[in-house]
């Protein structure tokens, strides 16, 4: 025998202490996954005239994540938006209500921002998307 009994044990403490460190960083980690997966109580939305966030800007909220339909704009251009749940689908549209044709439609999905957009518009709205969609994307990469 080359090792003695206290080895052993010492062993068997290390293994312990090994197991003990990685379920408690397997348990943060889940836990962060599930912040990073709750969407937003309260959707917000920051509308910019210019690009990079610049120019008038105007705040959208929806107290039920994004559910409200439509928002009327009060600047006529469109140059950037940030917002605070990227799984939602934004469509512009160039008259107000979001009546008529849209003038643009982002997904956001990974992004929660639009840094460089020039459009006219008059409203918008926004709808939820399904995390499902994002994980069927996950599977096709
Ligand atoms: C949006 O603008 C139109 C035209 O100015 C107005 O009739 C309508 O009431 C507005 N809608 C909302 C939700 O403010």
């Amino acid at each position: 025998m080359r090792f003695s009994i206290s080895y052993y044990f010492k062993l068997l403490l290390l293994i312990t202490f090994i197991y003990t460190l990685s379920t408690a960083s397997a348990a943060s980690s889940s836990s962060v996954k599930g912040v990073r997966e709750a969407r937003p109580r309260q959707f917000r939305m920051q509308i910019f005239s210019r690009p990079y966030s610049k120019g008038n800007v105007q705040t959208i909220r929806a107290i039920n994540g994004a559910s409200s339909p439509c928002w009327n704009l009060s600047s006529k251009r469109v140059g950037s938006y940030e917002l605070n749940d990227p799984l939602v689908k934004v469509t512009f549209y160039r008259s107000s209500d979001c009546n008529g044709a849209p003038s643009a439609t982002y997904y956001n999905q990974h992004s929660s921002k639009q840094s460089h957009i020039s459009i006219k518009a008059r409203s918008v709205s926004v709808l939820k998307v399904k995390p499902v969609i994002l994980k069927e994307q996950h599977k096709d990469l």
